[in-house]
């Protein structure tokens, strides 16, 4: 089953206070988004593996470890998931960065694809799927079946705020994607929107609407 990974550090939950006040303005919310992505990369990244490798200090020769180059891939889900992309990449800056371009219908709620890029090693990559927002889950859902189908085997999940509904979807749809997120708020509200939330994710990373 898909574990879930609730990141409780201090640094994330004061960065997410602001992200989530309406007074934060397009600018800090965007560079608040990108902190807490690079706080959240991380951590998520501390399963990496590693490879001793010999070195000379100034003092004396030694063994010592560096990643052992496991190829990495970073897929935001367009549009709000670009606003995460950069702040992981500060940590592995050698991953390439697909896109899955998804948008939910206001109506149903489902999503809708309309874009897929991605790299074309897929099947030899680890993945990590970004979207500030997990709420009804359909897009999380079908951007993760979208990489699957073309060969994507080790896939992690990454948002900034869930709400419960949207946690069960995926963890049942995908149960070997674990899930991390930086907090677990309340409900759905009518309109699938996260309560309490932040509001429109894209919109306001993007200053639209
Ligand atoms: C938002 C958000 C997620 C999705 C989450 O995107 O960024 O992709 O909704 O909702 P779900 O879990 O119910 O599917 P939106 O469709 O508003 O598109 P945008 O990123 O282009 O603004
Ligand atoms: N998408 C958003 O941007 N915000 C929500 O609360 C739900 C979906």
């Amino acid at each position: 089953m898909a574990k879930v990974f609730v990141f409780d550090h201090p640094l994330i939950q004061h960065k997410l206070t602001y992200i989530r006040d309406k007074a934060t303005g397009t600018k800090d919310f965007r560079e608040l988004v990108d902190e807490v992505s690079t706080l959240m990369a991380f951590e998520i990244t501390r399963d990496m593996s590693l490879e001793e490798v010999e070195i000379e200090t100034p003092v004396s020769p030694m063994k010592s470890k560096v990643l052992s180059g496991k190829k990495m891939g970073i897929i935001p889900i367009l549009r709000a998931g670009i606003g995460m992309v950069d702040g992981i990449l500060k940590l592995i800056p050698a991953a390439k960065v697909g896109h899955i371009g998804l948008y939910r219908d206001p109506k149903t709620l489902k999503p809708v694809e309309y874009y897929v890029k991605l790299p074309s090693d897929v099947e030899e990559r680890d993945f990590i799927v970004v979207d500030p927002m997990l709420a009804t889950g359909g897009s999380a859902v079908e951007a993760i079946n979208s990489l699957k189908k073309r060969g994507a085997k080790h896939i992690k999940f990454m948002c900034l705020v869930a709400a419960p509904e949207g946690v069960e979807v995926l963890k049942e749809a995908h149960p070997d994607v674990d899930i991390f997120i930086a907090a677990l708020d309340e409900k759905l509200n009518d309109h699938g929107y996260i309560v309490p939330g932040l509001g429109d994710a894209g919109d306001r990373l993007f200053g639209t609407k």
